[in-house]
């Protein structure tokens, strides 16, 4: 669930308010680099996929060696792919060069060597998601794309005082409804470039610089004093704690162990395993011994505490306490232990064949290392 966020952005208003705000600062602030002075598709394409993952700063140099040796989709179609490598070298990600050759070759088999205009067919190519294909219409073209990357997400977030990790699918889907809502009817490639840049010059991850910034008075996050909690983390799983018992029962003679075949529709159904409790939130050793004996008909009496195993399942870290027993039994029939209804005692060497749980195997295990 989206929780708290500041709906004022459904109003125009405040959209074209924070529209002009964003790039009045931008024709002021925007830094002048390569790829902006001319934005071919071919130029924003390669610039786009090599800010990915690196640094404006990093990727300068390479960028304007990587366009004077190929200047267009057709060099780079036509390049030998160890050359490639070689000018992709130390920008790392090296995949990302890989699908840029492939999408070169591609523009040129199916589309004759011209960069496509079409959203889609952007969006086929190889390494070229839905971000990339927004930026680089937008951009070189002013299509009305929306885009969302990391610096936005962090930006909108704020803004609009989204509390919610961008990446879970609620909220990536409000972002994506928010950066489509704030495009301007023109100039769409500008709006989202200068979006990208106030996410890189002011409102940065750890320290953004409010005071300067010119959506200070539209910001819910700042009004709030939410920006160090915004954007939000991924929850971690809340792991619940659950006590859980096993039993070793063994028969008269101490040589074989009570087990049975988990029955159908079942957890580990098809498996062996030791009488123990589950699903249950059980406190005490007695509440687990009446457990037992109303669910399985085993009436066991408790003999000694072997030792305790942990384990994780989904979202249960179980303490699993395993102790010896006897069945409870009449002096009368003290030699000739029975197994009760659907149980069955197993030898030792049976054990190590038989199929069991996981927990299952941990137990017979250890009871081989005692033994
Ligand atoms: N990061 C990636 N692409 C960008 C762009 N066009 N402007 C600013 N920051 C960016
Ligand atoms: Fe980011 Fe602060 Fe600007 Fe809000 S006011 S957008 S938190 S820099």
């Amino acid at each position: 669930m989206v929780t708290e966020n500041d709906p004022n952005w459904h109003i125009a208003s405040w959209r074209s308010d924070v529209r002009r705000r964003l790039l009045a600062w931008f024709g002021k602030h925007a830094r002048v680099l390569p790829w902006r002075s001319e934005p071919t598709p071919y130029r924003v394409w390669v610039s786009e996929i090599m800010l990915q993952q690196t640094q404006v700063a990093t990727v300068l140099p390479y960028f304007e060696r990587f366009i004077q040796r190929l200047p267009d989709v057709h060099s780079l179609a036509a390049i030998e792919e160890q050359e490639l490598m070689r000018l992709w070298e130390g920008l790392g990600y090296y995949r990302r060069a890989r699908s840029l050759h492939a999408a070169a070759k591609k523009i040129v088999s199916d589309h004759g060597g011209e960069f496509p205009a079409v959203f889609d067919q952007v969006l086929a190519l190889p390494g070229i998601g839905r971000y990339t294909a927004g930026a680089i219409l937008s951009i070189s073209g002013d299509q009305r794309l929306p885009i969302l990357e990391g610096n936005t997400q962090r930006v909108f977030s704020r803004l609009i005082g989204l509390r919610e990790n961008p990446l879970t699918t609620t909220a990536n889907r409000m972002l994506w409804q928010f950066a489509e809502a704030m495009l301007p009817r023109e100039g769409s490639g500008t709006f989202n470039q200068a979006s990208m840049e106030l996410g890189a010059l002011v409102c940065t991850p750890t320290a953004p610089d409010c005071e300067h910034c010119p959506l200070l008075v539209r910001c819910a996050a700042a009004s709030l004093g939410l920006q160090s909690e915004i954007p939000g983390k991924l929850s971690r799983v809340k792991y619940e704690d659950r006590v859980e018992y096993a039993f070793v029962i063994a028969n008269a003679r101490g040589d074989k162990f009570l087990l049975q075949e988990i029955p159908h529709g079942r957890r580990w159904s098809g498996m062996w395993d030791f009488p123990r409790t589950s699903d249950q939130t059980l406190i005490s050793l007695d509440e687990a011994l009446g457990w037992i004996s109303r669910s399985e008909g085993i009436d066991a009496v408790v003999q000694s505490r072997l030792f305790t195993v942990k384990h994780a399942v989904t979202r249960f870290r179980i303490t699993l306490h395993v102790h010896s027993a006897t069945l409870h039994s009449s002096p009368a029939d003290r030699t000739r232990t029975r197994a009760p209804k659907g149980w069955k005692f197993v030898s030792r060497a049976e054990l190590r064949d038989l199929p069991l749980s996981v927990t299952g195997r941990q137990i017979a295990t250890k009871l081989d290392a005692i033994a």
